[in-house]
């Protein structure tokens, strides 16, 4: 037993309480062995390919589309042909049909969708079937409400399609990222060019079954895989009007500055260091689970992960143990394995970013902490890590780690947490913890952050904006703020 174990006067915790092995059937999943592209409503064959892998196996699972810029081409002209003959004219409601069927679609498939998403992307299938399905279900939904209320929501403002809208996502979620750009976008009467990311297309390719399925008019959406070279073709190309973008703030920075004097709409979804602030009169077990949740969901591959901890320093200590006690109940492994809490890391490429990370940490001279833990042999994987004794001018502090690593500092008061809290290039996110509804709201107020969480954190409603401050990118996505970047009303 621990020192914290023997602490407490209830009955010590196990410390081998294991579960049985509940792994999720991959039987449901049927891969194809190559991809094309998903143009004008017809798979097109690529002229160039790569693998997709599993990251918790490093299995391959399917060769998948490298799309050229003649392909990006023919996708922009596939939109720009449905857009103009057909999708841009049809009534709202006409068009909120489709969405409604799509959304429809999603949740009869959810489970054949959950375990691709957790086989391709790594996640924890409790995490793709209860959380990405739901939502990326729920987006559709709620968008298609919107399909035919354009001009009460923007009264006297005559709301009308920008066009065809270039959309590129990251693999953090992937289908949910999907939802969060299409929804909208058709829901006003764009069409779309959407490119997953490469690590993670096969949600974005079976998307394409249902929106046979839902017997979508051809050439409203279409996908075209690839990697940043795919993606920047996207962005160069003149027969796009819009572009939204959700991934790093490097290539977020770039494409602001390919599209200067383009006339091209934007937004940018980027990066964040979100601080996670817990006052000393808040419930201390929930804060737990509020921290834990915020920086080891899907990893901490996410862009609003609360991966600044800030403590309070009266309870600086019983925190930190309860949390650390906590993290040796996290089960990492089989993203397949409903019990799993945290699955494997995306890529090699975002491992190596995260170890680079903690080493870094080390060295500056802060204190990590990770529980004992046995790590599979093949695929990627990181142990979730606790670094205390960071000072902010440390790169965990102030860099974007991605992944499930969390760094802890102190204040003492609440204009202190403020000031450490904004004093980051990023703004997307924050949470607050406190028994004090008068001090959330002073918080609220003062926290440069799009979204502020009291006493929960990565809380997600389609009927709420997200987006972000700074350097985490402009614009909203969600609500009804999220209809405005798909309209342009000029006359
Ligand atoms: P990334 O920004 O390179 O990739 C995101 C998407 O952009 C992918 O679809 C990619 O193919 C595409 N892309 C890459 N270069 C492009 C270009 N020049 N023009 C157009 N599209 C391009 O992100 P990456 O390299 O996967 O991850 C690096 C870091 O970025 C992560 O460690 C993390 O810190 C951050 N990130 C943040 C995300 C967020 O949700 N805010 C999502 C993904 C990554
Ligand atoms: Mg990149």
């Amino acid at each position: 037993m621990t020192d914290l174990d023997r602490k407490q006067d209830r009955a010590p915790v196990p410390k081998d309480w294991t579960y049985a092995p509940a792994p999720e059937s991959r039987d449901i999943v049927r891969l194809r062995e190559r991809y094309g592209h998903f143009i004008g409503g017809e798979w097109i064959e690529p002229a160039e390919t790569y693998q997709t892998i599993s990251p918790a196996t490093e299995e391959s699972l399917a060769l998948i589309g490298e799309g050229t810029e003649e392909e990006v081409d023919a996708a922009i002209a596939a939109a720009r042909d449905a857009f103009a003959n057909g999708w841009s004219a049809l009534p709202g409601s006409e068009r909120a049909k489709y969405l409604f069927r799509i959304a429809r679609i999603l949740q009869e498939r959810s489970r054949e969708f959950a375990v691709l998403e957790s086989l391709n992307g790594g996640k924890p299938i409790k995490e793709s079937r209860d959380v990405d399905l739901p939502l990326a279900a729920a987006h559709f939904f709620y968008y298609a409400g919107w399909a035919d209320k354009l001009e009460y929501a923007f009264p006297n403002r005559r709301p009308k399609p920008v066009g065809v809208a270039g959309q590129i996502i990251p693999w953090n979620f992937p289908l949910l990222m999907l939802a969060w750009k299409i929804a909208p976008a058709l829901a006003c009467g764009n069409t779309v060019v959407l490119k997953p990311a490469e690590t993670t297309p096969l949600t974005a390719l079976l998307f394409c079954d249902v929106l046979r399925q839902a017997e979508l008019p051809p050439g409203v959406v279409n996908i075209v895989t690839g990697d940043g070279r795919t993606g920047a073709a996207i962005v160069d190309h003149p027969g796009v009007d819009k572009i939204a973008f959700t991934g790093s703030t490097e290539v977020g920075k770039a494409i602001q500055r390919r599209l200067a004097g383009t006339g091209k709409k934007l937004t940018l979804e980027l990066g964040g260091k979100a601080a996670n602030i817990v006052f000393d009169d808040c419930a201390l077990d929930q804060a737990v689970e509020g921290i834990v949740n915020g920086i080891y969901f899907n990893q901490g591959h996410v862009c609003c992960a609360g991966s600044r901890l800030f403590a309070q320093e009266s309870i600086y200590e019983p925190l930190v143990d309860k949390l650390k006690r906590r993290l040796e109940t996290l089960r990492v492994g089989d993203p397949l394995d409903k019990n799993t809490d945290v699955g494997a890391i995306n890529s090699k490429m975002q491992l190596e970013r995260i170890v680079e990370l903690v080493e870094a940490g080390k060295d500056e001279g802060a204190e990590i902490y990770q529980p004992p833990c046995r790590l599979p042999e093949k695929g990627y994987w990181f142990v979730p890590t606790v670094f205390t004794n960071v000072a902010q001018s440390y790169r965990i502090a102030q860099e974007e780690i991605f992944g499930p690593v969390l760094s802890v500092l102190t204040f003492r008061t609440p204009e202190e947490a403020v000031e450490k809290a904004n004093n980051t290039p990023y703004g997307l996110s924050a949470g607050v913890w406190t028994e004090k509804g008068s001090r959330i709201l002073w918080m609220a107020q003062r926290l440069r952050a799009g979204v502020v969480w009291a006493n929960t954190f990565n809380r997600f409603d389609p009927t709420s904006p997200f987006g972000g401050y700074k350097e985490s990118g402009f614009g909203r996505e969600g609500g009804l703020h999220g209809l405005e970047p798909y309209l342009r009303f000029d006359e």
